[in-house]
């Protein structure tokens, strides 16, 4: 037991000395990082290069990103790293290495370390210059936003647009609405998390009008490394709510004979977005005769629709108030009334006239039609009566 430990005592004794014995060759020794800045572009693939003209030292390669403390290890001979490579594998002068799919957090200084063996463990022997590693990312994540609920015609709303993990800094963002270049404030350019890339937030403040319903925002952003400009795109319309203009018809009524049919139409234009429920009230009961279209979308883009009512004209009608009830896109309900006046038939023995529908006491033909009857009979008559005394 004894023995083993001397001899293992001697052995590291040996081994430590084996530097001092070429020290020469080892004061001169060197790691030479030719490289002082590198610039490459995300998702490409990164070479560090690091040589050394002595190949005699024992003991591990490594490469760090970053001195001192937060230092992290980008590769060593024994880790699992899975984007570095070895230019040359296993070789004891050549140490370049390779990051493939190089991301905007690869950013950073790194350094080329070369331990060798003491009796505590691996001692920090050289080490490189390091090199400045910066990485062109370019823009993504662009999202245009607006507000969280919808606005009316004339409010003026704030839009944003974000994009995220671009580098350099320098960026370019134009607002379009309708393709046409709209002024906004100058973009707010902040470090992304891991101080490597950067974030943008550009704000553009528009008055929405009603006819913005079918218009598109377009955000643009032009960076470095984009091959072409970024856009991103917003409808007002998803903004926008336009109440509706509400007509109820006839306007003013006029009053109605008992037993005709009579029909109202509430006529609802110009609404964004298309959703509408209409309802009819009598006296402020629901009423359950409806007749309603389905809304349409003329090119302007605002909806339109009509809700047709019959009602049979009955005594106990007179006086009833009507309402037309339109519920646009979950607001507050906007009626509009009309009040049923019924009148009794202008004679009762032509009743069976005025259920056909007609008005024919106010057709003056039947009138002519009906003296022209009469003065014919009594011609006839007196023609007759002449003829017989004759
Ligand atoms: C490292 O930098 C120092 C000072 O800037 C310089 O003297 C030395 O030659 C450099 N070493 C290498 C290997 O480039
Ligand atoms: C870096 O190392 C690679 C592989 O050894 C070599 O092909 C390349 O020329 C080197 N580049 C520089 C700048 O030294
Ligand atoms: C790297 O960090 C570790 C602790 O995480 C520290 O022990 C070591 O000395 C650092 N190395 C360098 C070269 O700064
Ligand atoms: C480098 O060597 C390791 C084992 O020593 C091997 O698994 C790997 O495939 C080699 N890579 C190259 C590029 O030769
Ligand atoms: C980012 O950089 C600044 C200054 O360059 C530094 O103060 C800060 O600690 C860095 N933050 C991170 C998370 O690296
Ligand atoms: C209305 O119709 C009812 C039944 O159809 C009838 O009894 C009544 O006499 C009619 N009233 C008038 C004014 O025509
Ligand atoms: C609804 O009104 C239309 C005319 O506006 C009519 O043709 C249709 O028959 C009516 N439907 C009902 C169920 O009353
Ligand atoms: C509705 O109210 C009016 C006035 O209060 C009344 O004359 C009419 O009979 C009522 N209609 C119905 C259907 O009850
Ligand atoms: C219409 O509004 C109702 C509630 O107000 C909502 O549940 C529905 O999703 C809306 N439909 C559309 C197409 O917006
Ligand atoms: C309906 O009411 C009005 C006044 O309230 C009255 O003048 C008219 O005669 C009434 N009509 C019938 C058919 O009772």
């Amino acid at each position: 037991m004894a023995l083993v430990l001397l001899l293992t005592g001697l052995m590291l004794l040996l081994l430590r000395r084996a530097p001092g014995a070429g020290a020469q060759a080892v004061q001169d020794s060197k790691l030479e990082q030719p490289q002082d800045k590198v610039v490459v572009t995300a998702g490409q693939m990164l070479t560090l290069n690091c040589t050394t003209k002595t190949n005699s030292i024992p003991g591990p390669v490594k490469w760090l990103k970053g001195w001192g403390t937060g230092n992290e290890t980008i590769y060593d001979q024994t880790g699992f790293f899975p984007r570095v490579t070895r230019a040359v594998n296993g070789s004891n002068t050549d140490l370049t290495i390779r990051i493939r799919d190089v991301r905007p957090e690869d950013a950073g200084t790194y350094y080329c370390v070369k331990f060798r063996k003491s009796l505590d463990g691996d001692e920090l022997f050289l080490h490189g210059n390091g090199t400045v590693v910066s990485v062109r990312a370019k823009p993504t994540h662009l999202v245009v936003s607006g507000p969280g609920r919808r606005e009316k015609p004339g409010q003026s709303v704030p839009f944003t647009c974000t994009a995220r993990g671009f580098f350099p800094k320098d960026i370019d963002v134009k607002w379009l609405k309708d393709e046409a270049q709209i002024s906004a404030q100058q973009p707010q350019i902040t470090l992304g998390r891991t101080n490597s890339s950067y974030n943008m937030a550009s704000t553009v403040t528009v008055t929405l009008q009603k006819d913005d319903v079918r218009s598109r925002l377009v955000c643009e952003v032009k960076h470095p490394v984009l091959t072409a400009p970024l856009r991103g795109t917003y409808q007002l319309g998803q903004a926008l709510r336009v109440s509706p203009s509400i007509r109820l018809l006839p306007d003013p009524p006029s009053p109605v004979e008992v037993n005709k049919t009579v029909s109202f139409t509430c006529h609802v234009k110009g609404f964004y977005p298309g959703n509408v429920t209409v309802t009819w009230l009598e006296n402020g009961t629901q009423m359950k005769v409806e007749n309603i279209s389905w809304p349409e979308e003329p090119p302007s883009g605002l909806f339109e629709l009509r809700s047709q009512l019959e009602v049979q004209a009955t005594e106990e009608k007179n006086g009833s108030v009507l309402t037309c009830r339109v519920v646009h896109d979950a607001q507050a309900p906007d009626d509009r009334k009309t009040t049923l006046r019924i009148v009794a038939p202008a004679r009762e023995g032509l009743s069976d006239w005025s259920q056909s529908g007609v008005s024919v006491l106010s057709s003056p033909g039947l009138w002519l039609g009906i003296l022209l009857e009469k003065g014919l009979l009594g011609g006839l008559l007196i023609f007759l009566f002449k003829r017989g005394r004759a």
